[in-house]
């Protein structure tokens, strides 16, 4: 197949939800209708269970089962669908972060009793940043539910975006009937005995006024549906597909993913409207995906479960171009030749040697401790590129030695965990000592865990009180030095040797902020 016709049938995506909302559900069902896997139940660990947040085990076995589920690839209606998983627990929402750079559009699942929740309208708002496609898909209907077109105002309120429903719900909780689907004009009815297959008795229906619909729901729902779908295109203009995939309007399916119901009218408008992969930024220009040449990046680094094998896998989302196996390509950022003799692809929870992978695949690449997240690989340009992110750490500590025997291990642990974006490490310009800052508490946990582990080193913590960290840059550099000189006390270098102004207090940072017009303070920086 040509590389053009080879883009044109990929869809790579990730579903996004605030915890509990229904994502692994969903994406098992997704795989069951791609005949990925056959039997509910696969997925379904995948996450660390609430309350849990201490168990070094789970982190672990958690860590082991998403290298399995990092990229779920599977072939429906023609299409080559790649799923990429994000980390559930907020405290990895950094994780979930990078994976969205790697994705052309979004699922977001969203519980139809709750409605939009904190970690869903965060989400949204990297999407935004992108202009990420999201398609919304309101689960858990088969219990009370708050009104669909509460839900609708709801999510185009909070999750500031145009929607437009291209399913309706026929009541929820106990009378839930099922799904009337407004692009293709059927009836999905609910049985909840389809629970575990990929069957859904579905009846067309064209004429909402023929008898025929009050057969199968009964009258009273009938005319209830009768009236909602009138108001429904009453009230929203047709689906805009362009608007879609401006990242503008989000069109939103109803359904109860446990009980497998609406999610066939998700899939099959998912692969008729999602975009194909899509021209990836670099610092130079912008890459299309139909370019003969290949070109890639690494958004996702994942240590081996092995503590007798440290090595690793970088995952490499393909831009443009074809990929092949034991072909040498350039790695820009060390300017060194490679190539790469087992290269995995992955299809549910099966990984498989590949001798070639298209635009939109994610391919796992073997790693000894090369590679870091933001690496590009090209055929011979040198090319970087941009847009992922690095999130502002939140909390911070000093991390000291615990086993001075142990200290090569202990340096070379840090480097590495770095390198895969467990945390950030900040060098006190004041004494040297080495500052750790993460996203969420829980990553000193692993990063203690991990280094004792995998590298035999041992760590304690100490308290610092930082209130946030800033890169700090300017074109005016007798300011910059200046500031540098009054806030030595402040100031720290990152791993690549950037400012960084420590800052111990928001009025201390608004201050400096007052105080220093020529400086610009960032709060993320950028790989
Ligand atoms: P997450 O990945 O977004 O965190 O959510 P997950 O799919 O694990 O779903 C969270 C809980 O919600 C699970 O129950 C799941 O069974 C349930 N659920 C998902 N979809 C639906 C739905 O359509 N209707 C109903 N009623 N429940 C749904 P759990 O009790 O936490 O786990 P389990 O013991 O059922 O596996």
């Amino acid at each position: 197949m040509a590389l053009q016709d080879e883009i044109a049938r990929r869809r790579t995506f990730a579903v996004i939800a605030h915890p509990d909302a229904g994502k692994t559900t969903l994406t098992e069902k997704l795989l069951l209708f791609g005949g990925a896997i056959h039997v509910a139940g696969a997925v379904k660990s995948n996450k660390i269970k609430k309350g849990a947040t201490s168990d070094f085990m789970e982190i672990e076995r958690q860590r082991g089962i998403s290298v399995a589920t990092a990229v779920m690839g599977f072939e429906y209606a023609g299409c080559k669908i790649n799923i990429l998983d994000t980390p559930g627990h907020e405290d990895f929402a950094e994780d979930t972060y990078r994976t969205l750079t790697a994705v052309d559009s979004v699922i977001i699942v969203i519980d139809g009793a709750k409605g939009v929740e904190a970690q869903t309208r965060k989400l949204m708002e990297v999407c935004r940043m992108r202009k990420t496609p999201v398609i919304v898909f309101i689960n858990k209907l088969d219990r009370p539910s708050k009104e669909p077109f509460d839900l609708l105002d709801e999510v185009e309120r909070e999750l500031r975006i145009r929607v437009r429903p291209l399913a309706f719900p026929i009541s929820n909780g106990p009378t839930f009937k099922g799904v009337y689907n407004l692009y293709e004009k059927h009836l999905s009815l609910f049985t909840s005995d389809e629970k575990l297959t990929a069957d859904a008795s579905t009846v067309e229906i064209r004429d909402l006024q023929a008898p025929e619909l009050a057969q199968h729901i009964g009258e009273k729902f009938a005319e209830q549906l009768r009236q909602d779908v009138e108001l429904v295109e009453g009230v929203y203009d047709a689906f805009d597909r362009e608007a879609y995939l401006r990242g503008e309007l989000a069109p939103v399916f109803f359904g109860s993913a446990v009980n497998n119901f609406g999610v066939r009218e998700l899939l099959e408008c998912f692969v008729r409207i999602a975009p194909a992969p899509r021209p990836a930024p670099t610092e130079s220009r912008t890459v299309e995906p139909q370019e003969g040449k290949m070109t890639g990046f690494v958004f996702k680094i994942h240590a081996n479960m092995d503590p007798n094998h440290r090595d690793r896998i970088a995952f490499l989302k393909i831009c443009s171009g074809m990929f092949e196996r034991n072909k040498n390509y350039l790695h820009v950022r060390s300017g060194k030749q490679m190539k790469f003799s087992s290269p995995t692809a992955f299809m549910a929870e099966k990984k498989s040697v590949i001798d070639q992978a298209w635009p939109g695949d994610i391919v796992g690449l073997h790693d000894t401790g090369n590679f870091k997240i933001g690496d590009t690989f090209t055929e011979g340009e040198t090319l970087k590129f941009t847009g992922i992110p690095s999130f502002a750490p939140e909390q911070f500590r000093y991390i000291e030695n615990a086993d001075p025997m142990k200290f090569k291990q202990l340096a070379k642990g840090i480097d590495q965990l770095m390198d895969e974006g467990v945390a950030q490490l900040f060098t006190s310009s004041l004494n040297g000592r080495k500052i750790i800052g993460t996203v969420g508490a829980l990553q000193f946990e692993v990063i203690q865990y991990r280094l004792e582990h995998e590298y035999n080193a041992s760590c304690r913590w100490e308290p610092i009180s930082i209130y946030k960290a800033c890169w700090i840059e300017s074109d005016n550099a007798e300011q910059l030095a200046d500031f540098k000189k009054r806030k030595h006390t402040n100031m720290a270098v990152d791993k690549h040797g950037r400012d960084v102004f420590l800052a111990d207090t928001s009025y201390a940072l608004a201050l400096a902020q007052e105080n220093f017009k020529d400086i610009r303070f960032s709060f993320a920086s950028e790989f």
